[in-house]
């Protein structure tokens, strides 16, 4: 066995060898429930708060430390509550302020740490801030948002894409003036070089910190603050509102409406906040190209505590990929890191690394990787399960994003969880708001609980096995070199590896095995399995 260490300690998560945990995230497995489709106590097809309470005790036996939950505040749900109209309430579809009182309370009676998500980058046209701004440029809600005058030929003031594809600027009739949106033109971008908004978010942060939640998962946490000048994008290649929508936002180089240097005075403020509470800022921070932009939200240790990093979900199943898919961030990024194969914003990996059994035996090895990696790893809600992409006709699709570009949409991801092997799946009594996508019994939390080898036992007992291993927490980030086609790394003594290769391969270590994938304590990996193995005092020389 040979270990190949990243030598500059900036190029990697070296940092002090400790066991001990300083934060409580530190050491955390995290997981992310998409509100719409966790639970339903009310039976109007929509999950709620009072569903979502009932079952948490399924995320404390799972062995999870901290849960993100999307966002649910009043909302005319354009974009499914990412387009928030009121940011210290919460949608009557959803529940009360005493029921999301109720849920921190259950969740820390679970020793559970409970993080909402906050939508800082844009509210929703209905908000009362936007209805006010549209009245007219001397409004005083007015530079709440951006404006600009048209270009000389009438047309948008820059060349800037929004994320769902096509032009970030919407013509305002009445003041003849354009609005920014980076997403719908419905989610208006807030103005964060008007002090007016600052304020007003530390209020709203206070607002939920007072209420006991943990923190917050903050939404396209890297576009806060725009170009003072709105000046356009380099482009970098042909563009048309047609393509693919993250080929359509490659098209460009974002120097000018993401990632601008002064968002981290907006984190470094949020921090402070943060302080207060021991909460955790944990950002979207949504950008696979300009790691210094990133880095600086996050390394310094006094602006977010973590950002995720995307590349996990934009990766093919082979060595090379995963190796530098890990890689980048880990040389680039010097703290404070987040990972996860699935979201509500992608296509499950279970289906995108093979689909069935093959992908469900991949995505656990991929799983057992993230588990590892320096930082912060999450799961999505049925993930556990080993569920693939949900099965829709296109008549049942909801997302906007897939309007334009079917291949685009969300909705596969997003169909509701699987607890009972009953009619409406123990989601729900009433007609589920997007269906269930072609579920069995065998994929519901009740079946997978009582078989032991099921894929839910098996992710359980993955955590569980993680949990134990707090001395990785701060420990270097060494690359593993055994056979071919194997991705390993160290941490400690502990080795975390995979077999992406097509054969059946021996694990050269003098090692003890933690965890597999698959069946049997060999030292060996069948094609797709992985293993925790801690390595013998005697192997540990490099
Ligand atoms: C990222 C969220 O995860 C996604 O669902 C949403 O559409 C955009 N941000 C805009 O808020």
């Amino acid at each position: 066995m040979k270990t190949i260490t990243f030598d500059a300690s900036r190029e990697c998560m070296t940092g002090p060898e400790m066991t001990h945990l300083t934060r409580w995230w530190d050491h955390a497995v995290g997981y992310e429930i998409y509100i719409r489709s966790f639970a339903d106590g009310d039976g109007d097809g929509i999950g709620d708060f009072a569903g979502l309470t009932e079952r948490l005790d399924h995320l404390a036996w799972l062995g999870v430390d901290v849960v993100w939950i999307t966002p649910f505040y009043p909302s005319p749900m354009a974009d499914w509550g990412y387009d928030v109209a009121d940011y210290t309430a919460v949608d009557d579809r959803f529940g009360s302020l005493d029921d999301v009182d109720a849920c921190v309370a259950r969740a820390h009676e679970l020793g559970l740490k409970l993080i909402i998500d906050i939508v800082p980058n844009h509210s929703s046209d209905q908000h009362a801030w936007f209805q006010e701004a549209r009245q007219g440029l001397d409004n005083p809600y007015r530079d709440h948002y951006i404006w600009a005058d048209p270009a000389a030929d009438g047309g948008p003031p820059n060349n800037w894409i929004g994320y769902f594809g096509g032009p970030a600027w919407t013509l305002d009739e009445a003041s003849g003036q354009y609005y920014l949106h980076l997403f719908l033109p419905s989610q208006p971008d807030l103005n964060w070089r008007n002090p007016a908004v600052i304020d007003a978010f530390d209020d709203v942060l206070r607002f939920w910190l007072d209420r006991g939640v943990d923190g917050f998962r903050i939404d396209v946490a890297q576009a806060l603050v725009k170009d003072r000048e709105l000046r356009s994008n380099p482009q970098l290649g042909p563009w048309d509102e047609t393509m693919y929508r993250w080929e359509q936002w490659d098209a460009f180089d974002h120097v000018h409406d993401i990632l601008q240097p002064e968002t981290v005075d907006i984190y470094r403020r949020w921090n402070r906040i943060a302080a207060d509470y021991d909460a955790l800022l944990l950002g979207e921070t949504y950008d696979l190209h300009r790691l210094d932009g990133l880095d600086r939200l996050v390394s310094g240790g006094d602006a977010l505590h973590v950002g995720f990093w995307f590349g996990a979900m934009h990766m093919d199943w082979n060595a090379e990929e995963i190796r530098s898919t890990f890689e980048t961030p880990i040389r680039s990024i010097s703290a404070g890191l987040g990972w996860a194969q699935n979201s509500h914003d992608e296509h499950r990996s279970v289906s995108r690394f093979g689909g069935g059994d093959l992908g469900r035996r991949r995505a656990l090895t991929f799983a057992l990787l993230l588990m590892g990696l320096p930082g912060v790893p999450f799961l999505y809600q049925g993930e556990e399960l080993g569920l693939e992409s949900g099965t829709l006709r296109p008549e049942d699709k909801l997302d906007p994003v897939g309007e334009a570009n079917p291949s685009s949409g969300r909705d596969e991801a997003r169909t509701p969880m699987t607890w009972e092997p009953v009619e409406g799946f123990g989601f729900s009594t009433g007609t589920p708001w997007l269906p269930y996508g072609g579920r069995q019994a065998a994929d519901t939390v009740a079946v997978q609980r009582d078989d032991p080898d099921s894929w839910l036992n098996r992710h359980r007992r993955l955590i569980a096995v993680r949990k134990d291993l707090a001395e990785i927490a701060h420990a270097p980030f060494e690359w593993v070199e055994t056979a071919p086609g194997v991705v390993a790394f160290r941490r400690h003594d502990v080795v975390f590896a995979a077999n992406v290769s097509p054969s059946t391969v021996a694990l050269d270590m003098g090692a003890t095995v933690l965890f597999r994938t698959g069946a049997g304590d060999a030292l060996e990996l069948a094609p797709d399995e992985g293993a925790i193995v801690r390595l013998d005092p005697a192997s540990m020389v490099t």
